[in-house]
């Protein structure tokens, strides 16, 4: 089933442009995105919705927090991530207004499934976004999303997080056009962005050797930090989370902000990090504050790895690597910077001689609350 692959995770990350690109498929006619599978729920139904809130657990939980984002910014909703198993127990405020979006790849994570029962119980109205057909979460769904990266076997998730923010974008441009928030040019440039997403990958997967080498020089390393900001911090958190279940290390994902706040304090000479550096045409003019961090967090001897735009030099003089991703709009990009991560993550268990597909203490598919 590996089909000549070392594992399954290695085949899965291989198979992150297919994963997009048919997640895409049938959802976008001559330039318009429109999900049929939401048809049944109704324009009406999308027109009359006031807040949206995302239930969902680990990877998928940061797939949340990358489209909410978007989803605000396209739409002009708010949206609120919320791990399933916390918003179950706190007495949440939801009505008949509020959209509740899971997002599961196996679709059975029990956590999850008690959210979506309880949220409908309130009288909110619920979407799936899911990866496995006639899974229990989608069909305690008023309707569903597929994803369609196919099979995922190895634990920790990979091609299923890109398949869910394609679908999660797609679904925030269908509310886009539905409600009258973004113009037909800014729609437009939004799905071109989206439909060259899989070959842009393809061209971060060509470093995958690179990436490889530097995990192996660092497996003795026992604590790596990761920052971003914006849909950057997600991906920081997302790093450190393969690396903690791939390779057992300690390690952390902050908002690039946050720095000051508190976590520069664990910066001591050698300490890798490893930032994500937003484009430098990010329309908040964020790139100048990433590049100050990896200035202040280098100046007390970190080990900077960025990972940053083609092109961006700025970053240079300061990282000891650079690991380039191709252009791309900066909701996008997401997309792209977080493969670096997962070979980063993967390539360090197997020079551990760790299971990769199979780490400890770890199942695919929470299955108990
Ligand atoms: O099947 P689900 O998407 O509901 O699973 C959610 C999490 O258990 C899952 O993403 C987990 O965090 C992965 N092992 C991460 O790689």
């Amino acid at each position: 089933e590996k089909g000549g692959w070392s594992s399954f995770m290695r085949k899965e990350v291989s198979e992150q442009p297919d994963a997009v690109a048919n997640t895409i498929r049938g959802r976008i006619t001559d330039g318009v995105v429109a999900i049929p599978e939401l048809e049944g729920f109704g324009d009406d139904a999308l027109r009359d919705i006031r807040r949206i809130t995302v239930v969902a657990c680990g990877t998928a939980a940061y797939a949340g927090m990358v489209a909410k984002y978007a989803i605000e910014q396209w739409a002009r909703i708010p949206v609120e991530v919320e791990l399933s198993h916390e918003f179950r127990y706190r007495d949440p405020v939801i009505d008949e207004h509020t959209l509740v979006v899971s997002i599961s790849q196996s679709g059975e994570t029990m956590d999850t499934l008690m959210a979506v029962k309880y949220a409908r119980e309130q009288g909110a109205r619920a979407i799936s976004v899911c990866n496995t057909q006639g899974a229990t979460i989608p069909r305690e769904s008023d309707a569903v999303v597929y994803t369609h990266a196919g099979p995922e076997v190895a634990v920790a998730s990979t091609k299923a997080f890109v398949a869910q923010i394609t679908a999660l974008y797609l679904f925030g441009l269908h509310l886009a056009r539905v409600r009258g928030t973004l113009s037909d040019a800014r729609l437009a440039e939004q799905v071109e962005e989206l439909q060259a997403v899989p070959e842009k990958i393809g061209t971060v997967l060509e470093q995958a050797d690179r990436v490889g080498e530097l995990a192996h020089w660092m497996s003795d390393t026992r604590s790596v930090l990761f920052l971003g900001r914006h849909v950057g911090y997600p991906i920081a958190l997302e790093g450190a989370l393969k690396l903690k279940e791939l390779a057992y290390i300690h390690a952390e994902g902050f908002a690039a902000g946050e720095l000051k706040h508190g976590p520069i304090a664990l910066i001591e000479p050698g300490q890798p990090v490893f930032v994500v550096v937003p484009s430098p045409r990010h329309s908040a003019n964020l790139h100048p504050k990433v590049v100050s961090n990896i200035q202040e967090i280098r100046a007390r001897g970190a080990r900077v790895i960025a990972i940053a735009e083609a092109g961006d030099a700025a970053v240079l003089p300061f990282a000891d690597e650079v690991i380039r991703i191709p252009l791309a709009a900066p909701l996008f990009e997401p997309l792209l910077a977080v493969v670096p991560l997962q070979i980063f993550a993967m390539e360090l268990s197997q020079a551990k001689g760790l299971d990769v597909d199979q780490p400890r203490n770890l199942a695919k598919s929470v299955t108990v609350e």
